[in-house]
């Protein structure tokens, strides 16, 4: 699958460095051609020799080697992709100041292709103000950047911070070579996870909606070239956001404002937020104190985003909404569709016990204006997400 791409391999100091050699040899065995670059530091963790035997190839690990100077722009502009596993704490601060004092980040910083990192540190390291800081800043230099893992780190502690594994990191790079493009420059907004309605400065009313499904939706559509805007709604779920322009909101009249805003100028716009149907008419400045008796609260309707962007779409728009149903699903959907002048609505059954809320599998059937209906089987969310975008797709573009 990877016949003839060439990739660089950047490799920091950290213990799942030992793990690198596995990746080097999986992307040999893919059939790509794989140069190495070291820092000192990972020489401490796996050898240069055992990685150059894997390669095929020398192993980079001085800017001087006897009298001649390595090359690094060359390096740089040969590869089709550079992925830096393990990312360690200290290179990825040099990334994001772009300090160059060694190999690694002279190829870097003269890299032409995309870079994808794969850190790995231990958790109090991750979740350190300063990494999280210097991850951003190096997304937002269009650096891609795998999620850690959670599970036994170095110190023996268990917790966020293990490095991708390397048959992950491969399927990543897979991917990125052989994905579609159909909707490059194409603007597509998207919302989704939960809205939180404040009754007071420390509770609000919220639903369980982890965002799962309208990120995977975003994810694939970056995949595919898009450019899109993510409006997310408050989740505490570890979402992979690289390459989204996310736009993170509370309640449902900021998710309101935000997609109107930024559908001025898309060509798609997909629903799959949880939004809530209903505020308190009022959030009360003090914390609300118990009293005796029962506590009526008064709550008014939320506006509708869907059937305003329904109301507001010009014929080159195309817009998709969800539809969560417990009973008479097809009519309600069909009902859904119609009165926010939709152009296709997701059914989520909440009949299916596996799915919806919080779970990775999802089963959904897919509506259009025609009352044509498309059904799928139960998916991962992800799978689920393409075969949404293969339907818009085909829809808006005849592709
Ligand atoms: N939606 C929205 N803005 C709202 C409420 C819902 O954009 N204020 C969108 C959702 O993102 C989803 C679709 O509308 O795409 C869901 O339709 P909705 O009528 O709200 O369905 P339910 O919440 O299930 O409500 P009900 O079935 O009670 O009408």
């Amino acid at each position: 699958m990877l016949k003839g791409k060439k990739i660089v391999v950047g490799v920091s100091g950290s213990i799942a460095a030992y793990k690198t050699a596995f990746l080097v040899r999986l992307l040999v065995k893919e059939g790509a051609l794989v140069k190495v670059v070291m820092t000192k530091a990972a020489e401490d963790f796996v050898t240069p020799v055992s990685l150059s035997v894997l390669s095929n190839h020398p192993v980079t690990s001085d800017l001087i080697s006897g009298n001649e100077w390595n090359n690094h722009v060359h390096l740089g502009r040969w590869a089709d992709i550079m992925v830096i596993a393990p990312l360690s704490c200290n290179t990825l601060a040099k990334m994001a100041n772009g300090i160059c004092d060694n190999p690694l980040m002279a190829v870097y910083l003269s890299a032409t292709c995309t870079v994808l990192a794969a850190p790995a540190m231990d958790e109090d390291m991750w979740k350190h103000p300063s990494t999280k800081i210097n991850i951003e800043k190096i997304k937002s230099f269009g650096n891609l950047v795998m999620p850690v893992q959670f599970g036994e780190l170095a110190s023996g502690l268990v917790g966020e911070g293990r490095m991708a594994e390397p048959e992950a990191i491969v399927a990543y790079i897979q991917n990125f070579f052989t994905a579609k493009t159909e909707l490059k420059n194409k603007k597509i907004i998207i919302t989704a996870g939960p809205t939180y309605e404040a009754l007071d400065p420390v509770r609000f009313i919220g639903n369980h909606s982890s965002g799962k499904m309208g990120v995977a939706i975003a994810q694939e559509a970056r995949n595919r070239g898009a450019n899109v805007v993510l409006i997310l709604g408050p989740t505490n779920y570890p979402h992979d956001l690289t390459g989204l322009k996310v736009v993170k909101v509370q309640s449902a009249a900021q998710m309101y404002t935000a997609a109107v805003k930024a559908f001025k100028t898309a060509e798609i716009a997909i629903m799959s937020a949880a939004v809530a149907d209903y505020t308190p008419v009022a959030v009360a400045r003090e914390k609300i104190k118990k009293k005796e008796g029962a506590l009526e609260l008064q709550l008014v309707k939320t506006k509708d985003i869907l059937k305003q962007l329904g109301q507001i779409k010009t014929k080159q728009q195309f817009l998709v909404g969800f539809a969560l149903e417990t009973n008479n699903e097809k009519e309600y959907a069909l009902k859904k569709l119609k009165e926010k002048n939709a152009d296709l609505i997701v059914l989520n059954s909440l009949n299916d016990k596996n799915a919806v809320f919080g779970a990775d599998l999802n089963s959904i059937t897919i509506f259009d204006r025609q009352q044509q209906e498309y059904q799928y089987t139960q998916k991962s969310k992800d799978a689920v997400a393409k075969d949404i975008l293969d339907l818009i797709v085909k829809k808006k573009y005849n592709l």
